[in-house]
Formats: structure tokens, sequence, C-alpha cells
């Protein structure tokens, strides 16, 4: 389906953008995010790779880091924008990251460079998530 169906254009829009600038030189492979704060103001992230393999970032916790350095702790919307065969979905650790902010029913849109896209919410991406209410005196 061509991005342009997706009602998340704008925040597509502005992870492809900031794609571009991602340093990958490890795996080759560059991915951009953006998230809607509560306020509506959009947040970008790219993935940092170092050469110390593990010290590396997702783009979805650069824009994370942007949002609450910004001083925002709600999201309600992301993007992430990969270059492949399919939709790039957040890996595991960037879903329990999204949940510190989202809601389940925050909606997360995946697409690919070439326009393919898929949308799902976080609750169905990290179905049984760890909160807050698992640490509560029993
Ligand atoms: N990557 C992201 O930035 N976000 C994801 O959700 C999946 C993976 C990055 C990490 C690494 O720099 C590269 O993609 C290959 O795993």
């Amino acid at each position: 389906m061509p991005a342009e169906e997706t009602n998340q254009d704008d925040l597509v829009e502005q992870a492809r953008r900031v794609r571009a600038n991602a340093h990958a030189p490890y795996s080759g492979f560059k991915v951009g995010a953006a998230i809607r704060a509560a306020s509506g103001q959009v947040y970008v992230g790219c993935n940092v790779e170092n050469v110390a393999y593990p010290e590396g970032t997702c783009a979805e916790a650069g824009a994370i880091s942007a949002m609450v350095a910004a001083g925002e702790t709600g999201l309600t919307d992301v993007a992430v924008v990969a270059s492949g065969p399919e939709p790039v979905t957040p890996c595991g650790g960037c879903r329990q990251k999204l949940a510190e902010f989202g809601r389940g029913e925050t909606n997360i849109t995946m697409a690919t460079m070439d326009g393919q896209f898929r949308t799902a919410t976080l609750s169905e991406l990290l179905p049984g998530a760890f909160g807050a209410g698992h640490m509560a005196e029993s």
C-alpha cells in the first residue's frame, strides 16, 4: 500500500527525512523515527551505531531522548521508516522504551522507503508489557 494512505503521513515524512542522517556504517541499515508528543510537537531520531557495536542506539531511542529533553513525557503516535522488503517493526527494547511514555492504544506506523506501510497499536506489538503495576507490594 502506498504511504499516502496512512493517516500519519506527516510523521512518516519526518521519519523518512531524519533517516538520511542515520549513522549506520556497520549494519548499513538506516532507520528514522518520529514521535508525536502529547502537545502535538514532533520529535525525531535516527540510529547511531558505534564501532563498539553494543553501544549503538536505535532511531526510536533517539526520538524518545529528544522528546524527554524537551520536557515532554507523553506520546500518541510513532512512525518508523527503513528500507527493506517489508515495514520494519521496533525492536523489543524499543517497544519497552515506547511503553514508558505511550499507552496501549498508541499508534505505531511502520513504513518502507518505497511506500509500503503497516500500522499497529503498542499493545499489539508488546502484549503483556511489564509495567509499574508489577512492582506493587503484594
Ligand atoms: N534499529 C533501529 O534503529 N530501530 C529498530 O527498531 C530496529 C533496529 C537499528 C539498530 C541498528 O543500528 C540497525 O537498525 C540494525 O539492527
